[in-house]
């Protein structure tokens, strides 16, 4: 081996390495344009009140499809409920109100009690005061956990993505519930 070929041989190690390094920074600092940043985090309480004075969900179509849970009247395949659900920054209906849930759930599943929801969270307090988010998903709301989409927003949130993960922190049948809604949104840079 000559020397010159092992002078060649180390040059092209660190050429290698430092190209390396380079990318490793790179990869670190920089991101594609309009990437999503890190998502803000919202924790909201909803209240779905079907009953009494104060209600704020309203049957608007009896769902004629197979019964999904028994009951006077039986809750059947096909029910549309609109809503303008109070949001609140803890489980109590008495705590800081932060906006309101405006939209509607369909009873959208023939063999179980899930629900197609699509509403907006209208929020008028707190940092995001005066902005919107759009969610729409799949709620079968007898398991403890489920996952909605946030696919839009206006304001803050303009052209938000996200999803919100969804519990219900108390429900009494086809009458009032609270629902505890954990919300992630990515907004765009450049949006
Ligand atoms: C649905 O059925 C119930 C019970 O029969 C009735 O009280 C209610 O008015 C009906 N709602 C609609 C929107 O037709």
């Amino acid at each position: 081996m000559s020397v010159a070929w092992l002078e060649q041989r180390s040059v092209y190690y660190l050429v290698s390495l430092a190209s390396l390094v380079l990318a490793l920074v790179l990869s670190m600092s920089w991101q594609w344009p309009g990437a999503p940043s890190q998502p803000s985090r919202m924790r909201l309480f909803m209240h779905d009140v079907l009953t009494g004075p104060g209600a704020t969900a309203v049957g608007v179509v009896n769902g004629t499809g197979p019964v999904l849970i028994g009951g006077e009247p039986p809750l059947r395949f096909g029910q549309v409920v609109m809503i303008d659900d109070p949001l609140t920054e803890g489980p109590s209906p008495a705590s800081t109100p932060l906006g309101s849930a405006q939209g509607f759930y369909a009873f959208a599943s023939m063999h179980g009690p899930a629900v197609l929801l699509c509403m907006n969270v209208v929020l008028t307090a707190g940092p995001y005061s005066g902005s919107t988010l759009t969610v729409v998903g799949r709620d079968n709301f007898v398991a403890p956990l489920r996952e909605l989409s946030v696919v839009g927003g206006t304001g803050r949130f303009r052209m938000a993505t996200g999803y919100v993960l969804w519990r219900t922190s108390s429900w009494e049948m086809q009458k009032n519930a609270v629902l505890e809604l954990d919300v992630f949104v990515y907004v765009h840079a450049h949006a």
